[in-house]
């Protein structure tokens, strides 16, 4: 199996990732890190070890990192994620207790100690993940690529132009796509297309399984908040879900290897800006200067494979 490192901000779809890497059996989750995103960073703590426990999943080192962004203050998703960030599930609370250093100290460790190289997967403001290479930069020698779900080719949620996880820590996300690592982006052009239909969801939430139930009840609150949303396929959006299924089957996703930087000023701030422009190979448009590091886009997604795979 893949060795596999998620940094959530948990948060109903990262609750679903989470799930789908516990159960798949290609993917070996190492370690799970935690960022204020949609929730405050003590709330996402609790929600992915009560995820974990739905689960029955095994031991898993769960590790509390960044409070708030690098340079601007923590602002939460509870318009998506509700105030708990978990739509209002009341988990009961883990008896798991966090790792026993920060999220930083936890990342590294997980990766140096790896045999083979890690997949990092960032589902959430990159916060944590900015300072793990700003930290410890011999890391880079044993992480195989950094599959993270942010961004957007075109159109954001968090504002007119920024995706959620880029806009809420800009500076952080241009560190990683600077990094020089084999950088993918899962961003919202693809996040939008994958869902689960509600008679679906509906028999997922009558499940015996705990876990399976809770994904039924996760993509029913996910419908509801995104169902007047035009971008948005008909159904609960498996969201951060898909990127870890990018990783699991990596030819669901269309991969264009594109320019692309993160936008720090004014008011397109957390804006990535990807330069279609620069296509490689035989279409290559000449004299276009670099203007960005190339980063591999998920263009596009099977959604009803990923879907299919996720369920
Ligand atoms: C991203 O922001 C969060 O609300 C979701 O969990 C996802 O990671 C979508 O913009
Ligand atoms: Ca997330």
């Amino acid at each position: 199996p893949r060795p596999l490192v998620l940094d959530v901000d948990t948060g109903i779809d990262d609750a679903l990732a989470i799930m789908f890497a516990v159960r798949h059996p290609g993917l070996d989750l190492r370690a799970i890190s935690c960022v204020a995103g949609n929730a405050g960073v003590d709330r996402v703590v609790a929600n992915t070890l009560a995820v974990l426990d739905t689960l029955g999943a095994g031991e898993v080192p769960v590790a509390r990192g960044a409070q708030r962004p690098l340079l601007q203050p923590a602002r939460d998703a509870r318009h998506v994620h509700g105030a708990d960030g978990l739509g209002g599930q009341n988990l009961p609370a883990s008896q798991r207790t966090p790792y026993d250093t920060d999220a930083v100290t936890m990342l590294r460790r997980a990766i140096l100690d790896s045999a083979d190289p890690v997949t990092l997967v960032p589902l959430a403001p990159m916060t944590n993940v900015a300072l793990l290479l700003r930290t410890y930069p011999e890391v880079v020698d044993n992480i195989a690529e950094i599959v993270f779900m942010g961004g957007a080719i075109s159109g954001g949620n968090a504002s007119a132009v920024a995706e959620f996880n880029v806009w809420h820590d800009p500076e952080a996300a241009a560190i990683v796509l600077d990094s020089g690592l084999d950088v993918v982006m899962y961003g919202l052009d693809v996040f939008y297309q994958v869902a689960v239909d509600p008679s679906t969801y509906g028999a997922l939430a009558e499940d015996p399984d705990p876990a399976v139930a809770l994904a039924g009840r996760l993509l029913a609150h996910s419908h509801h908040v995104v169902r007047s949303d035009p971008r948005a396929a008909g159904g609960g959006l498996i969201g951060d879900a898909g990127a870890v299924c990018a990783v699991a089957a990596p030819d669901l996703v269309t991969l264009r290897t594109w320019p692309v930087h993160v936008e720090l000023a004014g008011r397109s701030r957390g804006q990535t800006v990807v330069d279609r422009r620069s296509i490689q190979g035989e279409d290559a448009v000449h004299g276009v200067e670099e203007t960005g590091p190339p980063i591999r886009v998920a263009a596009d997604v099977d959604a009803r494979a990923t879907r299919d795979l996720f369920l």
